[in-house]
């Protein structure tokens, strides 16, 4: 197909599908974008879309190392933006008193799988970590209602004297949103380490593929000298440049896919599954798991005051699982609560993928959620069963 060609079939494929999901002729299908979008909207995530799949090579600057080539590459389970089984490491150093510090002197702590070219820029992990840990993808569906969620109604849920004694003390990550400079509530990442799919989106074209930006200008290159930087990436940075005409940069097009791209739909619900949601909230999963939260006042209808039924509180617990790596706001013991909506697409589970069904990563929630998972224990059969039924419906 030639060049023009292609945006012809594409901009037909397009047109349909978004006659599809504007009318409600169909119900939603993963990877859809959010109902009700205007046709400017839906071509801003269509070139967000197109960005999200791009291949990138040494060239345009892929590396020095890389944990993946493409966006898509990690993300794209059940459908392009969900997760992949694909899992990167980090490593740090923990001291005697429990607390962690880098275990190289940029402090930073993030190892990539892979470089360029021949494998000769690798990060090596130094023998003087003693803690390597393991983190999966996390799914983009519902990003922009979750980035629409107000500070203030993530900081109302928190409580970190546990005043109320639940046994419960989850915080709100206080951190800088490197657009604005501003303090904002983190909420994307295992560690609540960013505020908005802008900066998440830049963060991960540095440091999951090595192709600097705006709002991260320089190489993250552990160990790897000045001097054979020019070997390792000799493209100038930052190396996602504006585009000519448009004025949009690599980072904008992600952030207006993932903006855009809709929640996964829940499975019918049966009785079984009413009574296990019921159970959810008996037992206290709910207190973390908050089953729906709304987004703040906003011009655009799409993210104003919607029901985001995402089944997480977006605050740091230590549930016992914590994975030993200080990062942004969060302790090393501290992980951001995961949404829920979408688990029956997800697998592994718990942030390092430790997990490999429901029942078993409910069984590892300790600490925070140690009396929870206490209740759980004590449910009979039929309980039990509920409650996974309610969970295989998300
Ligand atoms: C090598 C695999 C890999 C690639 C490539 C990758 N990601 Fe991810 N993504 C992950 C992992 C792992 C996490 C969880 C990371 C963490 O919290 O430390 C994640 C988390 C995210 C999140 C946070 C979602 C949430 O709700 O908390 C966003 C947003 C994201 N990725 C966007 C992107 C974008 C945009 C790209 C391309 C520029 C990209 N990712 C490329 C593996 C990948
Ligand atoms: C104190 C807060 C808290 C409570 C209470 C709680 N959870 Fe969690 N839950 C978390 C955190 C934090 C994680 C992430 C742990 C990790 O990945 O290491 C998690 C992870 C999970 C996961 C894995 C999700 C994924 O994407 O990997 C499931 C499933 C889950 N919880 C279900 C439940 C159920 C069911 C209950 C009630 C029995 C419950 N949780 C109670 C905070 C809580």
């Amino acid at each position: 197909m030639t060049v023009l060609q292609r945006g012809v079939a594409a901009a037909l494929a397009a047109a349909s599908a978004f006659a599809g999901v504007v009318t409600g002729q169909r119900p939603l299908r993963p990877g859809d974008p959010l109902p009700g979008i205007t046709p400017v909207e839906f071509e801003e995530f269509r070139l967000g879309l197109d960005d999200f799949l791009e291949v990138e090579t040494a060239g345009e600057g892929l590396g020095p190392a890389f944990n993946g080539t493409s966006c898509a590459g990690c993300h794209n389970v059940p459908a392009i933006g969900g997760v992949s089984p694909v899992a990167e490491v980090r490593a740090a150093i923990r001291r005697a008193d429990g607390t962690s510090v880098p275990a190289v002197e940029s402090g930073e702590t993030l190892f990539h799988l892979f470089s360029v070219p021949n494998h000769s820029c690798q990060p090596v992990i130094p023998p003087q970590a003693t803690v390597v840990a393991r983190r999966v993808p996390i799914p983009l569906f519902g990003g922009g209602l979750v980035e629409a969620i107000p500070d203030e109604a993530i900081r109302a849920l928190e409580d970190p004297l546990d005043l109320d004694r639940d046994g419960i003390s989850g915080r709100a990550a206080i951190v800088a949103d490197l657009a604005t400079g501003e303090a904002r509530v983190g909420r994307f990442g295992w560690k609540a380490q960013h505020p908005t799919l802008l900066a998440f989106g830049a963060d991960a074209y540095r440091n999951e593929m090595g192709i600097t930006n705006e709002l991260f200008p320089k190489e993250l290159a552990v160990g790897i000298a000045a001097e054979q930087m020019r070997v390792c990436d000799p493209i100038p940075d930052p190396e996602d440049v504006r585009e000519p005409g448009t004025g949009r940069r690599g980072i904008d097009n992600f952030e207006s896919f993932m903006r855009f791209l809709a929640p996964l739909d829940r499975a019918p619900m049966d009785e079984t599954a009413r009574t296990g949601e019921r159970l959810f909230t008996a037992i206290g999963c709910a207190a973390c798991h908050v089953p729906v939260m709304t987004t703040g006042p906003g011009s655009n209808p799409l993210f104003n005051r919607r029901p985001v039924p995402l089944f997480s509180d977006l605050l740091l617990h230590d549930v016992g699982t914590g994975d030993g790596i200080p990062q942004a706001a969060a302790e090393p013991g501290e992980i951001r609560t995961p949404a829920l909506w979408g688990l029956r697409f997800r697998r592994p589970l718990l942030h390092d993928g430790s997990a490999s069904t429901v029942e078993e990563a409910i069984l590892r929630h300790a600490g925070e959620a140690a009396r929870s998972r206490r209740d759980f224990g004590r449910l009979d059969d039929p309980g039990r069963a509920a409650l996974l039924a309610f969970l295989g419906r998300l």
